[in-house]
């Protein structure tokens, strides 16, 4: 966040002290048009401090024009969208975006996403989604990084930049806070976190957001240990104002304020505006609960004015940081040419090569020859939709490239195309060298609301697999999925499995270009995937427990008197950070540079003995052997992307702070004890070179 003027200061004072109260409360009121036939009327009357979801250039315009000539105080709006994985160049799902682990890559889709979206009248983000999420059966783990603070903080960061990069954006991350810990993954539900959990787990991609500059944020839908988000003291203030010294901008999220009714913790919608601007929400979004209800309440001394005072100031701080009172117009053939540019493609199609995982490639039945003849069956590999996924709104499935236009364009005549209908499926197939089966789920089995109690194959896809797997043709599987799937079948049979994910427009290059080896996947797993629906919550960076799974330590538990299941291992079907490539990675030689003092100094040698060249994600894990508080069993606490020559091998060296190997202690205070912590240096969170050091 940037600092505010003097001269910024002044007008902004002269401004508030012009105002009435309607006035000040109207700047408060975040509206979506389609809901309100009278918008322009608000606007006009000054009830109205921005609008969101609207995408037209022309209606942007109009809106802005009632907002500056026709309103008493000629304040701009703020126009609101929710960029999540681009605008009109659609980038891969957010949760396959992390997958690149890639942040400097992330960065400058980010930006191409703000580009476009302010070209075409939108100033304000509803994104970066950083909500850590270990949960895949909720339909939102599309939208985040996945599980891991460190990775989810790095990315959160990114992606702040690469928005606000582009002049008159800002960026809301959200949801605040611990709505990827939704009960049961269903959309909603309640959270029951610790404070530590919030602090350790939840919260870091959100200071990470803050501290790369982010201007705004959204408040969650959910309750927080039986304290609604919206309402929240503890996490609106205490955390965000007091500790953090944050200035910029709460913004409840959709109806958020009103459904405090339903919560059960407002009587009324009067209620409910008390409430949530009591606790810092400056923003009402579509409640219009502070439209209808505020100025009566400050009125009675039920709210006190300074606190509308206060949040009015940050409204129109970023207003006016954002140079909304000094734009011109929207310049509408700019805002069309800005859209879906060459260089914005290039983007798109690094990103998806880079987010693209290799799950398994048994004897090497990756990459497909040139002069293959492939069946490709599935009805996801001719579907424009769905590779767009979940947040698309804002793209076309006109623009996007199916699987089946990448393959054609490669093998032509050698292409046999059957959707799903078996018979003709496994006739092709035995024709065919190679079965390239695109399964999985539709875009709109994923994002908000979207929730999974099964995570198997929809439909008939399984039925669809068997008959194909019976054939004894190499059978590679790329699987289209908006979230990590429990799909341990599927493993066995495919010969090779890809993981796309929802790849955006470029998906067909993109997964053309890695099934055929031109490009060597690098893409690292940045959420669990669970060998069954029962093992969730299952994330990497779990507790020992006093009876741990693998028998280690002092005391040898007889089995079953362990922390385990009865009808299934504790081993996820494909760990955090795991990837492979068309290549194999061989570490030696690690070193902890000692003495330690307020970096550990790590370094392992990376060789690449593989016959292509290939980037290999080196990842350094620790565990804190000895604490005051159950710790992790590992934690990354850095990465890096190396790129190799075949035979090439390199030293990486990680350089990482002491103060970020710490804890919220017994205090609730972040420190980090001294004693001994294990290392490790390697290609995912299930392997690596261990090493010891103390601090
Ligand atoms: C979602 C937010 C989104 C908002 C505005 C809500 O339903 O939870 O993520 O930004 O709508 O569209």
């Amino acid at each position: 966040m940037t600092g505010t003027s003097q001269s910024t200061i002044a007008r902004l004072e002269d401004l508030v002290g012009r105002m009435t109260l309607a006035e000040k409360v109207g700047q408060l009121n975040l509206l979506q048009p389609h809901r309100f036939t009278d918008l322009e009327e608000k606007i006009r009357n000054g009830q109205v401090g921005g609008v969101f979801g609207v995408l037209n250039p022309a209606d942007i315009e109009r809106y802005q024009r009632v907002a500056r000539h026709e309103s008493r105080l000629g304040i701009p709006l703020l126009v609101g969208n929710d960029v999540i994985h681009g605008y009109r160049t659609v980038f891969p799902i957010p949760l396959a975006e992390a997958c690149t682990w890639d942040p400097g890559l992330l960065e400058q889709a980010a930006q191409v996403a703000a580009r476009e979206a302010a070209a075409n009248g939108t100033d304000w983000i509803f994104a970066p989604m950083v909500d850590i999420c270990r949960e895949p059966r909720w339909g939102r783990v599309a939208e985040g990084a996945g599980e891991d603070p460190y990775l989810g903080s790095v990315i959160a960061a990114a992606r702040v930049r690469g928005f606000q990069s582009i002049e008159g954006i800002a960026a809301c991350p959200k949801h605040y806070v611990a709505y990827g810990a939704v009960e049961a993954g269903r959309d909603y539900n309640s959270v029951d976190v610790s404070e530590r959990a919030l602090r350790d787990v939840y919260l870091p991609p959100f200071k990470a957001a803050f501290d790369a500059g982010a201007e705004t944020v959204m408040s969650s839908f959910n309750d927080i240990a039986g304290v609604a988000a919206t309402i929240n003291h503890f996490t609106l203030r205490t955390i965000l104002r007091e500790e953090w010294g944050w200035p910029g901008v709460v913004v409840s999220d959709y109806t958020a304020i009103a459904e405090l009714i339903e919560h059960g913790v407002a009587a009324d919608l009067r209620d409910a505006a008390r409430l949530s601007l009591l606790a810092g929400v400056d923003m009402d979004m579509q409640s219009e609960a502070y439209d209808r209800h505020l100025v009566a309440l400050v009125s009675e001394g039920a709210v006190p004015l300074d606190l509308v005072d206060e949040a009015v100031r940050r409204v129109l701080r970023l207003k006016f940081q954002l140079g909304l009172f000094e734009r011109e117009r929207l310049d509408q053939g700019r805002a069309e040419s800005a859209l879906l540019t060459e260089e914005a493609r290039e983007v798109a199609l690094r990103v998806a090569h880079e987010s693209l995982v290799l799950l398994k490639n048994d004897g090497d039945a990756l990459p497909l020859t040139p002069n293959a003849r492939v069946a490709l069956v599935g009805e996801l590999a001719d579907s424009r939709k769905d590779m767009l996924g979940c947040w698309s709104h804002t793209g076309r499935a006109e623009d996007a490239e199916t699987i089946l236009d990448g393959l054609s364009a490669r093998l032509g005549s050698r292409l046999e195309y059957v959707a799903s209908e078996v018979t003709a499926a496994v006739a092709a197939a035995r024709t065919a060298d190679a079965v390239v089966s695109v399964v999985g789920e539709t875009a709109d089995l994923s994002g908000e609301a979207h929730c999974r109690a099964h995570l198997g194959l929809p439909g008939q896809q399984a039925a669809l697999l068997e008959a194909l797997a019976e054939t004894g043709k190499p059978l590679v599987v790329v699987l289209a999925t908006g979230r990590p799937l429990a799909i341990p079948r599927v493993v066995e049979q495919a010969t090779a499995l890809v993981l796309a994910w929802h790849p955006g427009i470029r998906a067909g290059r993109a997964v053309a270009d890695v099934l055929f080896g031109d490009v060597n996947p690098s893409g690292r797993l940045a959420i669990t995937f669970p060998r069954t629906e029962g093992q969730i919550p299952i994330y990497y960076a779990h507790k020992s427990t006093g009876r741990p799974a693998e028998g280690q330590g002092t005391l040898q538990f007889d089995v079953p008197f362990r922390s385990t299941y009865l009808d299934e291992p504790n081993a996820p079907l494909f760990p955090f950070g795991f990837g492979l490539s068309y290549t194999r990675f061989a570490y030696s030689d690690l070193e902890i540079e000692s003495p330690i003092t307020d970096r550990v100094v790590a370094c392992a040698n990376v060789r690449n003995v593989g016959g292509r060249a290939a980037t290999e994600v080196a990842q350094l894990y620790v565990r804190d052997l000895v604490a005051s508080i159950t710790r992790p069993v590992r934690e990354l606490k850095a990465f890096e992307r190396i790129t190799l020559q075949p035979g090439e091998s390199r030293q990486v060296r990680f350089d990482v702070p002491v103060a970020s190997l710490g804890f919220t202690g017994l205090d609730m205070r972040y420190q980090v004890e001294p004693g001994e912590f294990r290392l490790w240096i390697g290609s995912d969170s299930a392997s690596g070179l261990e090493g010891s050091f103390r601090i």
